[in-house]
């Protein structure tokens, strides 16, 4: 079947056409319109702006995907819409938008899930994967654990409690200059520097815990920087991306084989924004092979927010016989939308 995904949670515009089905999981399209230029001179994301640029490019990126898949409206068999979590404002234009062209097209409506997403990415680039496995985001608004039971059920085993890893990289990118988002720069500089050189806490927090705290290393960095400028000493910016990048992996790794080993699960799927971390993907696939782990990951095009990954977590929703209807909202929190799946059209 032909899925046709929207993606809108927070700074890209997205839509795709995939096609799904027994033994066959294939992107026709995946059309992507960043807005990182415009939110580069605020060093930040700034949600009306983000709601506003959606607006503007959530038709011709549509457009663009089906005609880029060669596929008419009339063959798509569903729509896949983020609706959760995200910015509400930014949410709602892609809901808003699907609502509108599933309803006048009689095409069911299938509200995903942007986090489960992000697993589903792996789906594409691992024709074999399938559940159960354990599942490891980590982008610029999540970090967490998940024993993934089947294809829609997902248990929540850690995550963090304050800020999440690709926010922690992009706080300490912006602060030495990188460009932004810093996640991406500070993963090249990190190759340059000494991991060793410079001592920061461990963002896995103690004991059994599958639990994470980025706000220490994050405030430990920024007072690191602070001293040094007063002192009028220089900073070595490689060695600090490699110690804070090498502190953020361990603690990734940490807690991903204390999951493995306390689930007994034998697949571990990574995904997220910080999923092409070149580091991150080098100490996983050290750890899987030491564990003999299979390891899958999303291909480094599909690790940050596209709609492909919303249209392939969509069918495994669609044969799950979730739709929505006119009546569905967005919403900005982890906890779903859960009445608005009333009343499907
Ligand atoms: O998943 P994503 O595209 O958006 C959210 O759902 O949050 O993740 C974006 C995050 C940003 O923090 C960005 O800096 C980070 O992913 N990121 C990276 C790399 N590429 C993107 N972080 C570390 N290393 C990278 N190579
Ligand atoms: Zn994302």
């Amino acid at each position: 079947m032909y899925l046709l995904g929207i993606e809108s949670s927070c700074d890209e515009t997205s839509a795709a056409i995939v096609e799904m089905g027994d033994g066959v999981r294939r992107i026709c399209s995946n059309i992507v319109a960043s807005q990182i230029e415009t939110h580069k001179l605020y060093g930040g994301v700034v949600p009306e702006i983000a709601s506003r640029a959606h607006v503007e490019a959530i038709s011709r990126v549509t457009k663009d995907a089906l005609e880029t898949a060669g596929i008419p409206l009339s063959k798509v068999d569903a729509i896949a819409v983020t609706a959760y979590p995200g910015l509400i404002g930014a949410l709602l234009v892609g809901v808003n938008f699907a609502k509108s062209l599933a309803y006048a097209n009689r095409i069911p409506l299938v509200p995903i899930n942007h986090i489960h997403g992000h697993v589903a990415a792996a789906y594409l680039s691992n024709p074999d994967l399938k559940p159960p496995f354990l599942a490891l985001v980590v982008s610029g608004g999540h970090t967490s654990l998940y024993k993934v039971t089947d294809d829609t059920h997902y248990e929540e085993l850690g995550s963090t409690r304050d800020d999440a890893a690709g926010e922690a990289f992009d706080k300490i990118g912006r602060v030495i200059g990188l460009p932004y988002p810093g996640g991406a720069a500070l993963d090249a500089l990190a190759n340059e520097g000494d991991p060793k050189a410079i001592p920061l806490p461990s963002p896995a927090l103690a004991g059994e815990t599958l639990d994470f705290s980025f706000s220490g290393i994050k405030s430990a960095a920024l007072n690191y920087l602070n001293e040094k400028q007063m002192k009028g000493e220089a900073v070595d910016r490689a060695d600090l991306a490699a110690s804070y990048t090498a502190r953020i992996v361990e603690a990734l790794t940490k807690k991903a084989e204390r999951a493995l080993v306390e689930t007994g699960l034998s697949t571990l799927v990574l995904a997220g924004g910080v999923a092409a971390n070149s580091h991150l993907r080098a100490a996983l696939t050290a750890l899987c092979k030491r564990r003999k782990v299979t390891l899958a990951l999303p291909e480094r095009s599909l690790c940050g927010d596209n709609a492909a990954m919303i249209a392939a977590a969509g069918y495994y929703e669609f044969l799950a016989g979730t739709r929505a209807g006119t009546d569905l909202n967005a919403s900005a929190s982890d906890e779903g939308i859960g009445a608005n799946l009333s009343s499907p059209f």
